[in-house]
C-alpha cells in the first residue's frame, strides 16, 4: 500500500469493469468507488451479477475489460507478489461460506493466521479468542459449528474473515438465512466493527432492512441492462433516482407515488 494512501477518501475504483463467464456477459462498464472506514452496500435482483463483482474484487475472477484500483493499485495488473499483498489486506465472507465442522471456532478462525503468519501456537490462540470476543462469541471457543444457532455461526464466519485485521471486508449476503432479529443483530455488529475498526465494508445484501441499516453508499446492478444503474445513499435512491427500477427494490416493488 502506498504511504499516502491514508489521505485518499476511496480505497477502491472501480472503473468500467467488464465481467463475463466465458462467452455469458455478466456486468458492463461499471465504475464506482468505495470510501474508507465506510460501508457501501452491493444490491440488486437474483441473479444480476453481485456475487460476480465481488469474485471480481477479491482476485478470483479476472475482469474482460476495465480495473479495479485498491489504494491506487490495480488489482489485476500488477505481479502475482503484489497481487497477494492486496489480498492479505482483505477478509472475505463468501455467500454461504461454511465453516468447517470438524474444527472448533477457536481452530477456525486460526486458520487463516496459521496460514499466512509467523505467530506461535499460544499467540494464534489467544488472537482467535481476541477475534471470536469482538463477535460477541467469547466462551464459545471450544464449540463446533453443529452446536451454533445461524447466528452465532454467521459471526463466528465474520472473526474467520478478520483474522489478519483486514483493512477491508467483503461479506456476500452476510444474513441470509437469519431471523429478523438475527439479522439486526448482524447488521449492529457491522455497524460497530465499522466505527471501532474503522474498517472499510463491502457488503451484498438484497434484505432491504439491512440495506437502511448498513449502507453509508451503495450501488445498484441491473441484471436487464447488465449495468450499474445508481450509485448513492439508498434512502436518496429510494426517492430521488431517475431510475423506477431502483427506486421500485429499495419501495420493495410498491409502486411508485410520491405520497
Ligand atoms: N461460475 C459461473 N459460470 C457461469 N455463469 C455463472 C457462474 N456464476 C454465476 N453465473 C451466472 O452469472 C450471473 C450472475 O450471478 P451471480 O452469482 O453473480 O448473481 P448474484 O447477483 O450474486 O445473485 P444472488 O442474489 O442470487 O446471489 C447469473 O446469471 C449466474 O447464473
Ligand atoms: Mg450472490
Amino acid at each position: 500500500m502506498k504511504e499516502d494512501s491514508f489521505k485518499k477518501p476511496s480505497i477502491l475504483e472501480v472503473e468500467n469493469l467488464n465481467l463475463a463467464y466465458g462467452e455469458y456477459q455478466v456486468l458492463e462498464k461499471v465504475s464506482f468507488s468505495a470510501k474508507r472506514g465506510k460501508c457501501t452496500v452491493l444490491m440488486g435482483g437474483s441473479g444480476c451479477g453481485k456475487s460476480t463483482l465481488l469474485k471480481s474484487m477479491v482476485g478470483l475472477l479476472a475482469p474482460k475489460g476495465g480495473r479495479i484500483l485498491v489504494d491506487t493499485i490495480d488489482l489485476w495488473a500488477v505481479d502475482q507478489e503484489e497481487k497477494t499483498s492486496i489480498l492479505k489486506k482483505y477478509g472475505v465472507l463468501f455467500q454461504g461460506g461454511a465453516l468447517w465442522g470438524s474444527m472448533n471456532l477457536v481452530e477456525n478462525v486460526s486458520l487463516p493466521l496459521e496460514t499466512y503468519t509467523e505467530l506461535n501456537e499460544a499467540e494464534i490462540n489467544d488472537l482467535a479468542r481476541y477475534k471470536l470476543n469482538l463477535v460477541g462469541l467469547s466462551g464459545y471457543g471450544d464449540f463446533y459449528p453443529a452446536q451454533l444457532s445461524g447466528g452465532m455461526k454467521k459471526r463466528a464466519g465474520l472473526a474467520r474473515a478478520m483474522a489478519l485485521d483486514p483493512d477491508i471486508l467483503f461479506l456476500d449476503e452476510p444474513s441470509a438465512g437469519l431471523d429478523p432479529i438475527n439479522s439486526h443483530r448482524l447488521d449492529n455488529l457491522i455497524n460497530e466493527l465499522k466505527v471501532s475498526l474503522g474498517i472499510t465494508f463491502i457488503v451484498v445484501t438484497h434484505e432491504l432492512p439491512s440495506i437502511f441499516d448498513i449502507a453509508d453508499d451503495s450501488i445498484f446492478l441491473d441484471g436487464q441492462t447488465k449495468t450499474l444503474l445508481a450509485q448513492g445513499l439508498p434512502s436518496d435512491l429510494r426517492e430521488n433516482s431517475e431510475h423506477e427500477r431502483v427506486r421500485s427494490f429499495l419501495r420493495r416493488g410498491t409502486p411508485i407515488s410520491k405520497n
